[in-house]
């Protein structure tokens, strides 16, 4: 993420993230699923503005009115898990700018919160330091710990055990987004097993050789069935990518869904695509064009 100071507060980009490898290991006793994933923070953002406000209120607006501004908005909790933790008597009036779509296994609202625990601890001088914070995103959600560090890792456990990796470059995906969305709770509640673990030795000697057809090659996601079988109409998405042929070098549903992204050689090959998708003429898909995010400095 981006964090910076503007006159009268804080300003945050919070960016998506991609999957490019997602094995489920197994389900845990406490209803979570054991993964081992390859994530990337891309340059896609969310932006969030927050004003200390010293009534102590945690007040959300979001220019997206689909969006819900109460506790169950990820950005809210986070800030009042934030209070909590502090037992801090101040507020903050935060607007949020909604790029990132909802429903997509983009991780927007894990980005949000992440973005609110960093620009917050920053905002009330809370002096929470990384580990601090990582501890009170895992609660928030499986993805924040990613999030908080940025850049790319291989995450394990629920997600929340992050082990951060270089970052190739350059890369160029194209992001496509059915009009449809996908619940992450309803894909690993109807996941079952088919066939061995897929191991991600492949994925990571591509990624660190930067060798992109091998990469693009090697791009597994075990939730994608699931999704796929859940709400059929993803497929076209998935159909209308594979139909490109040699213009992308791989492509893959990230997360849960219900967003796609194809693997480019070059940043002209991914123009082409997106601007394909644009001209498709089906107003409900979304293309956009994208690259890995540097790792962010610490807290
Ligand atoms: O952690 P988060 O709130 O993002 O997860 C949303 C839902 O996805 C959880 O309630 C759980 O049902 C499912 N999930 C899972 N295993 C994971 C991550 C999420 O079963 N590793």
């Amino acid at each position: 993420m981006i964090v910076r100071e503007i006159p009268d507060g804080i300003e945050a980009l919070a960016p998506a993230k991609l999957n490019l490898f997602l094995e489920v290991h197994g389900k845990r006793a406490d209803g979570y699923h054991e993964l081992e994933t390859l994530m990337v923070a891309v340059d896609w953002y969310d932006t969030l503005r927050f004003r200390s406000d010293p009534s102590g209120a945690i007040a959300l607006v979001s220019d997206d009115p689909d969006l819900p501004i109460d506790r169950s908005n990820l950005v809210v909790r986070a800030a009042e898990v934030l209070q909590e933790a502090i037992g801090i008597r101040s507020g903050a009036a935060i607007r949020l700018t909604k790029r990132i779509p909802a429903q997509s296994g983009l991780g927007g609202g894990s980005s949000d919160a992440a973005a609110t625990l960093v620009a917050l601890n920053r905002l009330w001088s809370c002096g929470l330091d990384l580990m601090d914070l990582e501890r009170l995103g895992a609660g928030l959600g499986s993805d924040v710990p990613f999030f908080l560090r940025g850049g790319a890792a291989v995450c394990r456990g629920r997600g929340e055990q992050v082990e951060p990796i270089a970052i190739p470059r350059p890369l160029h995906f194209v992001i496509v987004r059915p009009a449809v969305g996908v619940s992450t709770a309803e894909v690993y509640r109807r996941f079952e097993r088919t066939g061995p673990i897929h191991p991600m030795e492949e994925s990571l000697k591509a990624w660190r050789q930067v060798d992109i057809a091998r990469l693009g090659r090697s791009l597994f996601n075990r939730l994608q069935e699931t999704a796929e079988r859940l709400v059929p109409e993803l497929t076209q998405v998935r159909d209308a990518l594979k139909s490109l042929g040699s213009l992308i070098d791989g492509q893959l549903m990230s997360g849960s869904g219900s967003a796609y992204f194809g693997l480019c050689r070059d940043r002209e090959t991914a123009q082409a695509v997106a601007r394909h998708f644009e001209t498709l003429g089906q107003g409900s898909v979304r293309a956009v064009m994208c690259g890995p995010l540097e790792r962010d400095s610490t807290p």
